[in-house]
C-alpha cells in the first residue's frame, strides 16, 4: 500500500513538473515559458541574465501565433516603453540577422527590411502596439521577454 502510494506520488510529481512552468512565467503556444521582465538592460545584458539567471535566451521568434502571445502579454505586463528586447540581433561586421539562442532566422516580422546600417550593434525590439521588429541600438535600456527554464536568483 505504501509503495503505491508512493508510486502515485512521485508519478503526480513528474506529471506536474513536467507541464509547469516555473513562478511568474507563461507558456507560450510553442510550450516554452516566457519571462517579461518589465526593468530592463542593454540587450546584451538582457540575453546575459536570461541565461545566467532562467536558463534561456531572449526570447528567438519562428511563428506569428509566438509573435502575438508575445505582444497581447507584453500589452499587460510592461507600460513605460513601446519596444521590449527579443533575441534577434545584427552585429556591424556581419549585416544579417540571428538569434542569441542560434535558432535559425526562419520567419520575421519586421518593420522594414533595411533597417540595419553599418553603424554599430542593433538589438531586435518588438513593439507591442503594433507587434512589428524594429532595429534598435544594442545600448538601450528596454525591458526584455526571456525563455525560462528555472529561477536561480533574481538579478541586480
Ligand atoms: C554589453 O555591452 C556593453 C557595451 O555596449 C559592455 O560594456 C558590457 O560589458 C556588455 N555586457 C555584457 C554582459 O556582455
Amino acid at each position: 500500500m505504501f509503495m503505491f502510494l508512493f508510486s502515485l506520488f512521485v508519478i503526480t510529481f513528474i506529471a506536474i513538473s513536467v507541464n509547469a512552468c516555473p513562478a511568474e512565467t507563461l507558456q507560450g503556444p510553442d510550450g516554452k515559458c516566457y519571462g517579461f521582465f518589465p526593468y530592463g538592460f542593454f540587450h546584451n545584458k538582457s540575453d546575459y541574465v536570461c541565461k545566467e539567471f532562467y536558463g534561456g535566451h531572449l526570447a528567438s521568434i519562428h511563428s506569428e501565433k509566438l509573435n502575438e502571445f508575445l505582444m497581447v502579454n507584453a500589452r499587460d505586463l510592461f507600460f513605460e516603453t513601446d519596444n521590449f528586447w527579443i533575441g534577434g540581433k545584427v552585429y556591424e561586421d556581419e549585416g544579417r540577422y540571428s538569434w542569441t539562442d542560434k535558432s535559425p532566422f526562419d520567419y520575421k516580422n519586421l518593420e522594414k527590411d533595411d533597417e540595419f546600417h553599418s553603424d554599430g550593434n542593433y538589438g531586435l525590439a518588438l513593439n507591442k502596439n503594433t507587434g512589428k521588429w524594429h532595429g534598435i541600438k544594442s545600448e538601450t535600456v528596454l525591458p526584455y521577454v526571456c525563455t525560462v527554464y528555472y529561477k536561480k536568483r533574481i538579478p541586480k
